[in-house]
């Protein structure tokens, strides 16, 4: 596991951003899972920005880790808001696009996108393998769409699953621990003061942290990737200095 700490929100975005650019050369074709989130959207508006010609997009493909069961055109869809910030500024084939449908039924989807990445993903140990999982972490510890109070869905058999947010109600459809944990590499985009505890709790193999889906994240290929800013990172460095 690696922490990339950086000074601010705009730093990470900047950082991630680098690292993001790198993966993609580093192969002739990358499938890589998005994350929803206010982190994951100044990153988008870094690549958009500094990196659009740096990346041959012909040659990667872009997943969902989880979607809001809503229209593409609704504000609240983690696709609408990455063809906001990316897609629609960058020069991607659309058949590179892989959106999770949240317009279908719930279940019929979680079942659809479960088949598309089976037979669509390269596999490592028999199970669809994603070059680069992108997470944001909630402040209640959850990752993707999987919330403390669903923890039991991380360990589906199933590749994705259907989740329901524990305050709106509003279901979603996200990918489930042995997809993640499959990844090449995972990072985490985490900042802000509100996360802070999370973090220390996590990194320091804390008792509670194993209510937090984010605690479960243990990539089997070990390459984890942190990219904090100095809030959210505040008591690990310290406890680590
Ligand atoms: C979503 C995200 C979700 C997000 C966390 C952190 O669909 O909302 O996938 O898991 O990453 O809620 O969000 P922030 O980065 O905005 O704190």
């Amino acid at each position: 596991m690696t922490l990339n700490v950086s000074s601010s929100k705009v730093e990470v975005a900047k950082n991630f951003a680098n690292y993001f650019v790198e993966i993609c050369k580093s192969k002739p074709v990358v499938h890589i899972a998005l994350s929803g989130g206010s982190t994951p959207k100044i990153v988008f508006d870094e690549l958009a920005a500094n990196h659009k010609t740096a990346i041959d997009w012909a040659k990667v493909h872009l997943y969902w880790g989880d979607e809001r069961c809503v229209w593409p055109y609704d504000d609240e869809s983690n696709y609408k808001m990455t063809y906001n910030h990316l897609i629609s500024k960058i020069d991607i084939p659309e058949l590179n696009i892989h959106r999770i449908k949240g317009e279908n039924g719930p279940r019929y989807e979680a079942e659809h996108y479960s088949q598309f990445l089976n037979i669509v993903l390269p596999k490592t140990n028999g199970i669809p393998t994603f070059d680069l999982v992108i997470l944001g972490m909630g402040d209640d510890g959850h990752t993707a769409s999987i919330f403390p109070n669903q923890i039991e869905l991380w360990n589906s058999e199933n590749y994705c699953e259907v989740a329901e947010h524990p305050v709106s109600g509003q279901k979603r459809i996200t990918i489930t621990g042995q997809l993640i944990n499959n990844a090449e590499t995972v990072a985490f985009l985490v900042t802000g003061e509100s996360k802070t505890e999370r973090v220390y709790e996590i990194l320091n193999n804390k008792d509670l942290a194993t209510m937090y889906p984010a605690s479960l994240v243990v990539p089997t290929k070990g390459n984890l990737e942190w990219f904090l800013d100095e809030a959210a990172a505040a008591k690990v460095t310290s406890a680590q200095s």
